[in-house]
Parts: C-alpha cells; sequence; structure tokens
C-alpha cells in the first residue's frame, strides 16, 4: 500500500535492495585488504535507513559514527550555508578512513563541505557515498565516490528522506503530489 501522498514510487524496495547490494560490493572490493580504519558516518537525519541497510551488507569490518548538519528549512530548496549540529565526538579522527554515508547529493555543498571539513580535522581519508544523485541541480563541483542512483530534478521522499520531517519511514523512494507542498506553503 502506497502513502496517499505519494504521486509515483520512482525507486521500489526491490531496486533499492539491488542497488544498496552494489555499492556495498564496490566499498568491499575498494577497502578490503588494505590496513583502512573504516568509519561509515551516517548523515543524520536522512540517511539513517541507507545507512543501516548498507552497513549490513558490507563484509569489512566497520566502525560507525553519525554526524547531523542542515543545509536546508523546511521547503524543498537548498539554502548556501552547511551547519553543524551534531558533530563528529572522537579523538583519534588522524586514524580514522571516513565513508561519509549520504542519502542525497544535490547542490553538491553539504558534501563539498563536511570532505574539506574533515581532512582538516585531520583525518587520514575521506571518500564519500551517496545512495540517489540529482547531477542537473549541482552548484559546486562535486562527484561523489560512490553513487546509487541518478534521478532527475523533482523532490523525493521515503527510505530516510524526508518533506518537512515526514515521509521517512517509507520503505521506497517517492515523489510527493504537489498539492502536499502547496498546503503546506500557505
Ligand atoms: P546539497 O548540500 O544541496 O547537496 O543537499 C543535500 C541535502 O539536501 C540532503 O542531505 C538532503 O537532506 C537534502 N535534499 C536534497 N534533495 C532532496 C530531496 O529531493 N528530498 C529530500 N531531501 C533532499
Ligand atoms: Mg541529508
Amino acid at each position: 500500500m502506497t502513502n496517499r501522498d505519494i504521486q509515483k514510487i520512482l525507486i521500489s524496495e526491490d531496486e533499492l535492495d539491488t542497488v544498496v547490494t552494489r555499492l556495498a560490493a564496490e566499498i568491499d572490493r575498494d577497502y578490503s585488504g588494505s590496513d583502512k580504519r573504516l568509519v561509515l558516518l551516517c548523515i543524520l537525519k536522512g540517511s539513517i535507513v541507507f545507512m543501516g541497510d548498507l552497513m549490513k551488507k558490507i563484509n569489512v569490518p566497520v566502525e560507525i559514527d553519525c554526524m547531523r548538519v542542515s543545509s536546508y528549512g523546511n521547503g524543498t530548496s537548498s539554502g548556501g550555508s552547511v551547519n553543524i549540529i551534531l558533530d563528529v565526538m572522537r579523538s583519534d579522527i588522524n586514524t580514522c578512513d571516513f565513508l561519509i554515508v549520504e542519502d542525497i547529493i544535490d547542490s553538491g555543498r553539504t558534501l563539498a563541505y563536511l570532505t574539506g571539513y574533515l581532512m582538516n580535522k585531520g583525518a587520514r581519508s575521506v571518500k564519500t557515498c551517496t545512495l540517489l544523485d540529482k547531477p542537473s541541480r549541482r552548484a559546486v563541483d562535486f562527484t561523489p565516490d560512490y553513487i546509487g542512483i541518478e534521478i532527475p530534478d523533482e523532490f523525493v521522499v521515503g527510505y530516510g528522506l524526508d518533506y518537512a520531517e515526514r515521509y521517512r519511514e517509507l520503505p521506497f523512494v517517492g515523489i510527493l503530489k504537489p498539492e502536499v507542498y502547496k498546503d503546506s506553503d500557505e
């Protein structure tokens, strides 16, 4: 049963599973046999569902950590700056090989900022993995190391992604009906 506010399912549960399995295999391939200390860094809150599924499918040993940032208000368009709301709390950053796990890359500002931020803090390496990519929306030149699926310039919800904090629990990625924005913008 789909949610009544959803216009269309863009990526089904089965497709998501296939994509996450592929990303985990790519990460295994790149990190296995290395002396890297892989720390999966979940970017709260949108990446929580993707992170949980991805980490279960990765075979190399991982540690996990979280950061929370905001670049969006309540609406559907990006603000210009990135604010850190919850920082990574550890004293051993210089021995960590971070893989930032992000739900979606849009303007590219969040991932570009976080990569620089962690490198400045002395991380041994920083790579990025995004489930969804909207390449047509890029405002800064940034290409993630691992990309799940490219999607068109549509605002999507579900599988962790929200609109005004709703719809994160949906097991698929879908496009909202336009009247949902209209009602709440007024
Ligand atoms: P960027 O900094 O513009 O690349 O924005 C990335 C962040 O914007 C993501 O982590 C999401 O939180 C949010 N975002 C961008 N597009 C969407 C969308 O279609 N649905 C929900 N959140 C989105
Ligand atoms: Mg996010």
